[in-house]
């Protein structure tokens, strides 16, 4: 029997009780009496509570008397080592980290950026900020050097934390390059860097401004002050995560302290039915939030370990990988995006590669960050014996709007359905005009205000672009940017985006940002970004771009000039995968390019010549174009409903 609709109905008659009783499972420093909502529908969740995140993510459990047991789990799988931290000595490293920051002059409220790969070094800068109250913006490690820039002068940070190099299986990415590149780039300048020598590759340091990692961390040893906890208002930011809009200026999510702990502390025991003593994975990067969520803080707010995988799903060194980990750490939980289970699946289909280890530990499966396809939910199911459950959530909410919870009790799996509600999170489907839209009827996702703790109140120094991307169309609701409908039963069917937003192997990336790249190539007049299905990582960006009056070269060597500005600029995850000259774009009379219309023809899909287009043979020369390529494989759509 699942406890899911009793605890979902709980939460609905009386949201601030639901969570005042949630937030007694973390410490505090001064205890919460109250949550506040605006008139708008914004929350300052446990408004006059104070706490620190790093105390109840890792002091916490060492005074508990836990301290010898596994915090963090470092596997790589691409060096072939793993090693393990304990809750105490997790402590001292962060406890050092935030001294060498510290002596940085970096103090609460004062922005870190952490441009790091997948190694403990990242979390422990990550909590040792959250001890001083400093606010830290990780920045994915294969974002190459323009985004570093955009996020650089946002956050304006005082310090940041790097590492010499990155190391993908078929190569090792220096990091301080692109790092110099963009702070070269970049208005706003941090006194300082301080930089982890990796021994795959040593980096120069500039004098004047980058410090050796190792030189600090022994020079804090040496002055053996051991910064204690700093209090923090619960609605005081911990971190700043940028994420893909749909212009090519990301948006920094502001994470609060407080109500992201309770949220995150109520998910890992009621979602996904972990505590102490459990060890959890989520293999993705912590770059993104669910490293944020579910590699650094859920886990360790929980007192369980974490794993914190270096290397694929494949190729390093072959599709068992992740049931090695597995085996080797028993680990109890996975979580991961259905593009790594696609990509073992087409290098393992009959399952055989789990049944070779010892999985005894592992309870369940959670797939997220992109659509969960039913075919490889089945074949997932079928290879490793245990529950595979899907869960919707975003880098705004922090924490799954929607998920099928194990902690409750599980509920019935509805293939291509993301599950149910979960408690925070009231989901209404909206038509075009934002009244609610009839059962099984498809419109925009929308969540009822005010959002649950654990989600974004506003934008980092963008409260105005937080109302307009986020409150304005549906008033009274926050607009999540996905479409779909809810069925009789209440489950939710996530299908595609209202914008220009693509999802590559799980990653969130804008079309705009990839036409901004491009349009960098001077021998490229105007170019159109969309996805295009494919059959390992979703969607891929699809480009048709029209050559410059006059240009010289030709149109094999622009669409190399056009993929190598995104990999430069963006970084390789953004790679377009086809790229295409043609000789005009389909636009409306008033010069909009009808993009919705190139990807439905693109993807195979019925569709509708649009009324307002200037010019419709142009799109006779779109759909002729895209005969000739070899498109990639489409996900399967079988078993969804
Ligand atoms: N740093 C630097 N470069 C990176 C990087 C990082 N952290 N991550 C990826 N890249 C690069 C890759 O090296 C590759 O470069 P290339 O074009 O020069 O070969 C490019 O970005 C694309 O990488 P990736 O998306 O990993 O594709 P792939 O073809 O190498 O591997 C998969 C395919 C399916 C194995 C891979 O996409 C994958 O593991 N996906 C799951 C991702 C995931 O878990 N997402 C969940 C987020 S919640
Ligand atoms: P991000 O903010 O990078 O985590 O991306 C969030 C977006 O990924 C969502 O708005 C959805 O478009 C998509 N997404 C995440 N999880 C799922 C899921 N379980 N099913 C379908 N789409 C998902």
């Amino acid at each position: 029997m699942s406890n899911y609709r009793t605890t979902y109905d709980e939460w609905m008659a009386d949201p601030l009780s639901f969570w005042a009783a949630a937030a007694t499972a973390v410490d505090w420093i001064a205890t919460p009496t109250e949550s506040v909502v605006d008139p708008q529908g914004l929350a300052s969740w446990f408004a006059d509570g104070t706490c620190n995140v790093c105390w109840n993510a890792v002091d916490r459990h060492v005074v508990a008397g836990r301290g010898d047991e596994a915090a963090l789990i470092y596997d790589s799988a691409i060096l072939g080592i793993s090693k393990t931290l304990t809750f105490s000595q997790l402590l001292d490293a962060v406890e050092l980290f935030s001294s060498v920051l510290r002596s940085h002059g970096v103090a609460k409220g004062d922005r870190v950026i952490i441009y790091m790969p997948m190694i403990p070094e990242a979390v422990i800068a990550m909590l040792a900020c959250a001890r001083l109250g400093a606010v830290h913006s990780v920045v994915f490690g294969g974002f190459a050097a323009h985004e570093l820039t955009v996020r650089i002068d946002d956050a304006e940070p005082k310090v940041v934390v790097s590492a010499s190099c990155g190391l993908e299986p078929n190569r090792i990415i220096a990091y301080k390059p692109l790092l110099d590149e963009a702070i070269a780039n970049s208005r706003h300048k941090p006194e300082a860097v301080i930089v982890l020598q990796r021994p795959q590759l040593f980096c120069e340091l500039r004098p004047e401004r980058d410090y050796d990692w190792n030189a600090e961390w022994s020079a804090a040893i040496t002055r053996g002050d051991r910064p204690e906890c700093v209090e923090v208002r619960s609605t005081d930011p911990l971190y700043i995560l940028y994420t893909s809009g749909t212009t090519g200026k990301p948006k920094g999510v502001v994470r609060q302290q407080g109500g992201y702990m309770v949220a995150l502390v109520w998910s890992m025991k009621n979602v996904f039915g972990i505590g102490a003593g459990d060890v959890y994975w989520a293999a993705s990067d912590l770059g993104w939030v669910v490293g944020h969520s579910y590699i650094t803080y859920g886990p360790l707010l929980a007192g369980c370990a974490t794993v914190i995988f270096e290397g694929k799903p494949v190729g390093t060194p072959d599709a068992s990988t992740f049931w090695r980990v597995i085996s080797q750490h028993k680990v109890n939980l996975l979580f991961t995006a259905p593009t790594a289970l696609r990509a073992i699946r087409k290098e393992d289909a009959g399952g055989v590669l789990p049944q070779k280890f010892d999985l005894s530990s592992l309870r369940a499966i959670y797939i997220g960050g992109e659509r969960g396809d039913p075919s490889v939910i089945k074949w997932a199911e079928s290879a490793l014996d245990v529950p595979v459950l899907d869960n919707w959530w975003q880098t705004e909410t922090g924490w799954p709007m929607t998920a099928n919870p194990t902690g409750l009790g599980t509920i019935e799996v509805k293939y291509g359905s993301a599950a149910v509600p979960m408690p925070g999170y009231d989901i209404q489907i909206l038509d075009a005009e934002g009244e609610p839209a009839p059962i099984g009827e498809t419109g925009s996702i929308a969540v009822k205000l005010p959002l649950p703790p654990g989600a974004l109140q506003t934008l980092w120094n963008n409260h105005g672009g937080f109302e307009e991307s986020y409150l304005t169309e549906f008033p009274g609701y926050y607009k999540t940017g996905d479409a779909g409908y809810i069925d009789q039963d209440g489950y939710v069917f996530i299908m595609s985006r209202t914008d220009d937003i693509i999802n590559v192997a799980g990653h969130r990336l804008s079309t705009g940002s990839i036409e901004e790249a491009i349009s960098t190539v001077d021998q490229i007049a105007e170019c159109a970004v969309v996805g295009v299905a494919d059959g390992i990582k979703g969607e891929v960006p699809l480009v048709l771009f029209v050559v410059s009056d006059g240009a010289s070269a030709k149109s094999a060597e622009i669409s190399a000039m056009a993929t190598s500005a995104v990999r430069s600029r963006i970084g390789s995850i953004a790679t377009p995968k086809i790229i295409l000259s043609i000789s005009r774009l389909p636009k409306t009379r008033s010069g909009k390019i009808l993009r919705s219309t190139i990807r439905k023809i693109a993807n195979g899909e019925p569709w509708t010549m649009p009324p307002t287009i200037e010019d419709p043979s142009v799109l006779d020369e779109v759909s002729a174009a895209l005969a000739g390529v070899g498109l990639p494989e489409k996900l399967g759509t079988e078993g969804e409903i």
